[in-house]
């Protein structure tokens, strides 16, 4: 079982139900409020590691007869946990800053890309809050891109470009698909509602119950991708 901080509520109840972290009850809340991952999802989740959002969106994508996908990418080496997991949970290791597009998009089936992004991508924390909010934007940024693609973002600043050095620029969230994003909560943030907006049918702020009141975590909930958006 990993995860910082004093054992809690949600890491005595994670360990009894076979959860890898305490994680899985922010991505069990998502389910329950917002419906994301269905039967036959093909669900992209960054960050993937220790596993616990791999196990819900497993879960959530019902009985193996349903079919579905969960690819999961982390600069760790990710084992799939045995429990909640099923043969259609791989993971891949990879800096998904460096990550070029169509490599994610070979990832999907058939190469048509993901209808649901998750990204719980977090920095390492160094404790120095605008340091740790500005890597946080920027891992938000790469998420973004990625989904939607740079030439449905508007032109941003360096600190907001999350592009890398990607020749392709098509995103790889299908159409009427979701994206969710962790974020430091900064200044910065709003700015991402007010881009996701227009891209997206809905787009909402969520604090997690199980999120650590010590932790500045938050979560931007895009709902419906916009076909105009998808380029
Ligand atoms: C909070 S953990 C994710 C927890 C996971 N959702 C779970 O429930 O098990 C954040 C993860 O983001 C990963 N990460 C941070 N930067 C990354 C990057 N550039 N590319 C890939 N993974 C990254 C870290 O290695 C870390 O495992």
């Amino acid at each position: 079982m990993s995860g910082a901080g004093a054992p809690d509520f949600f890491y005595r109840e994670a360990q009894r139900l076979g959860y890898v972290a305490r994680s899985a009850f922010k991505l069990l809340q998502m389910q329950k409020q917002y419906k994301l991952i269905t039967p036959g999802s093909s669900v992209l989740d960054l960050g993937c590691a220790p596993g616990a959002w791999l196990q819900v969106a497993c879960e959530s994508l019902g009985p193996l007869k349903n079919g579905g996908v969960v690819v999961g990418i982390d600069i760790k080496k990710v084992k799939v946990p045995s429990l909640h997991c099923d043969a259609r949970v791989q993971t891949v290791s990879a800096d998904v800053m460096n990550l070029p597009k169509d490599k994610v998009r070979a990832l999907s089936p058939q190469q048509r890309g993901f209808s649901v992004i998750l990204s719980d991508m977090c920095p390492l924390v160094s404790g120095i809050t605008t340091r740790d909010a500005a890597l946080s934007v920027e891992l938000g940024m790469r998420a973004l891109d990625l989904a939607v693609g740079g030439a449905a973002l508007p032109n941003l600043g360096d600190e907001l470009d999350g592009s890398a050095s990607d020749s392709d620029n098509n995103g790889v969230l299908k159409a009427g698909g979701h994206l969710v994003i962790k974020l430091l909560e900064s200044e910065d943030v709003q700015e991402f509602r007010r881009i996701c907006k227009p891209l997206f049918r809905k787009a909402s702020w969520l604090r997690p119950k199980a999120t650590r009141s010590s932790s500045k975590e938050i979560y931007l909930i895009c709902q419906g991708l916009q076909s105009k958006a998808r380029v």
